[in-house]
């Protein structure tokens, strides 16, 4: 019976921060506000020119997780490859991650998940691993949000919100018994779709017909967020899903050492640390510094918070994630 574990992390963001007050000066918004409401101080956006775009982020991310788990890209044996933020409508950004890094003819596959991205991309791996197809699988989560958000008073509520980056995993197989990813646990609930949600450009209202309209007010081209409603299933959600986990591996809040909620906003991640009655230092936020990255914030978070000394051999690391879908989901790792 395989195993699989994390043997290597590596996160990239853009050098240009972004703070509140740059904000301020584009639209009608604060730091007080954005901070009081979200945690959120700055964020980084790819600058123009910069070369950096979802998948370029992805492959400096995965570069330094590569390294770090002392393998070469001809030792993977899949991409998967999470994003809401594509650099082309298709093909999708695990084959030019593969072509980036000059990896072989191996599969590359995306996800498309939103802010539960990288936990099933996660999942994904673990299963190719644990049936024994797969030794090696490069997980990367990657966005450049700041490319398509409407920059303008119109879009404050959603625009704040987000940031640019990118993280990476390498799950490789393992044969040690009761370590790795114990369990992963995914759900979805489409009822909820158009609550978090992007429509166009969609194949119902294909580019032809944008052409025609040159619309100009009112277009669904922009992100929209039904915020209080996100806010009240996240939570929601976010607990169950980690309880699922906790039960599914006889274990209970007080056994986590690290906790490593995907960074929606930290009004959510205080929520569920005070209901498993988590102390700080068992609870890893970043949103202060990076904004939402969506499917990038758990890697990044994952990876700042190994490099900073906070996930140790041994330590029950928890990952949870709720987003856009609706879609969450857990991963429990003994580390
Ligand atoms: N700056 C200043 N004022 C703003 C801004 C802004 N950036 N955005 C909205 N406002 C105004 C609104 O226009 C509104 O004004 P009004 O009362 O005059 O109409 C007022 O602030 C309150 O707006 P609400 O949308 O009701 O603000 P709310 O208190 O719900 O906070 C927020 C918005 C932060 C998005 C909140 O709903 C929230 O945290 N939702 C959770 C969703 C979330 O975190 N999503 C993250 C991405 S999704 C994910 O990762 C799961």
């Amino acid at each position: 019976m395989y195993t699989s574990k994390i043997s290597g992390l590596g996160h990239y963001v853009p050098e240009n921060i972004v703070t509140n007050n740059d904000l301020s000066k584009m639209m009608d918004t604060n730091d007080e506000w954005i901070q009081e409401r979200t945690g959120i101080k700055e964020r980084r956006h790819i600058k123009k020119g910069d070369g950096n775009s979802t998948s370029v982020m992805g492959v400096k991310a995965a570069k330094i997780a590569l390294e770090r788990a002392e393998l070469t890209t001809d030792d993977i044996d899949l991409i998967v490859f999470a994003t809401l933020s594509p650099d082309m409508y298709f093909p999708g950004g695990g084959v030019q991650v593969q072509e980036m890094m000059g990896m072989r003819t191996i599969p590359a596959l995306d996800i498309r998940n939103q802010c539960s991205g990288f936990v099933y991309a996660i999942s994904v791996a673990d299963q190719f691993i644990k049936t024994g197809m797969y030794k090696n699988v490069l997980v990367i989560g990657s966005e450049n949000h700041s490319g398509g958000l409407d920059m303008t008073t119109r879009g404050r509520g959603v625009s704040v919100i987000f940031g640019d980056g990118a993280g990476a995993a390498v799950v490789t197989r393992s044969e040690e018994e009761g370590r790795g990813i114990l369990s992963t646990h995914l759900h979805s609930e489409g009822a909820h779709a158009k609550e978090l949600s992007l429509e166009g450009p969609n194949t119902s209202h294909w580019v032809p017909e944008i052409i025609a309209e040159n619309p100009t007010e009112n277009i669904p081209y922009y992100p929209y967020m039904n915020g209080q409603f996100v806010f009240k299933n996240a939570v929601v959600r976010f607990s169950e899903v980690i309880n699922e986990g906790l039960q599914a591996n006889n274990l209970s809040a007080v056994d986590i050492n690290m906790l490593i909620p995907h960074q929606a906003n930290l009004r959510i991640s205080q929520f569920v640390q005070r209901q498993f009655k988590l102390s700080d230092d068992q609870v890893f936020n970043n949103i202060q510094k990076y904004g939402n990255t969506t499917a990038a914030s758990i890697p990044i978070a994952l990876s700042e918070a190994w490099e900073q000394g906070k996930i140790k051999e041994g330590d029950v690391v928890v990952l949870a994630a709720f987003g856009s879908g609706f879609t969450w989901g857990s991963a429990i790792i003994k580390w």
